[in-house]
């Protein structure tokens, strides 16, 4: 699948098979993380991969944001002190959070390109999945990505008209 196809064809998986990931599509991901860019390439982020059924178990106690049985979570992490040394103060306040967003979104199209679901989530307890992964304290967790092979059609969604959401030259909305 070409990432045009992944782009339009990708939607947010909350259903997952008991299905293993294969460790080429989670070979692909790890690129996928260390090929993204970040502002003034201070790479602040760190990346935990968990596939292990116990610790995934022990993360979604605390994710309420992580629906089904995903077999692998993926939590991107930042670094504020990293962030601060490598890149400076606009990158600790905003840039190292756009990074994450830019490597999540490589995270889930090349997920997305194998067949393999996956869904962002926000809604986790910082401070639980902090101590679980025993991260250092300057290092916090910002997102989640579960990974898993669908077992559900998703819902249709409401797109808004293109009109609202892009203009061209200056702002129409
Ligand atoms: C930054 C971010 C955080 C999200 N957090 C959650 C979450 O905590 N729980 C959840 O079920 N979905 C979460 N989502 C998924 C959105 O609900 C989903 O992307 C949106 O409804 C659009 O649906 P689609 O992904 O199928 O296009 C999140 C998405 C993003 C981009």
């Amino acid at each position: 699948m070409d990432t045009f196809q992944a782009i339009k064809t990708r939607r947010s998986s909350r259903s997952f098979e008991d299905q293993p990931i294969p460790e080429k599509v989670i070979s692909e991901i790890n690129e996928a993380i260390m090929h993204s860019p970040s502002g003034s390439n201070a790479q602040e982020s760190h990346f935990v991969i968990v596939q292990d059924k116990k610790q995934i178990h022990r993360v979604k106690r605390f994710a309420p944001g992580v629906s089904g049985n995903p077999t692998a979570i993926v939590v991107l992490c930042s670094n504020k002190q990293e962030a601060l040394v490598r890149g400076g103060q606009d990158t600790k306040e905003v840039l190292r959070f756009i990074n994450l967003g830019i490597v999540a979104s490589f995270i889930i199209l090349v997920a997305q390109s194998h067949g393999v679901g996956n869904c962002p989530a926000r809604s986790f307890h910082q401070q639980s999945v902090k101590e679980i992964l025993e991260l250092p304290a300057e290092v916090e967790p910002e997102l989640l990505i579960s990974l898993g092979y669908p077992d559900q059609k998703p819902r249709p969604k409401t797109i808004k008209p293109v009109t609202e959401v892009i203009s061209h030259e200056k702002y129409s909305g």
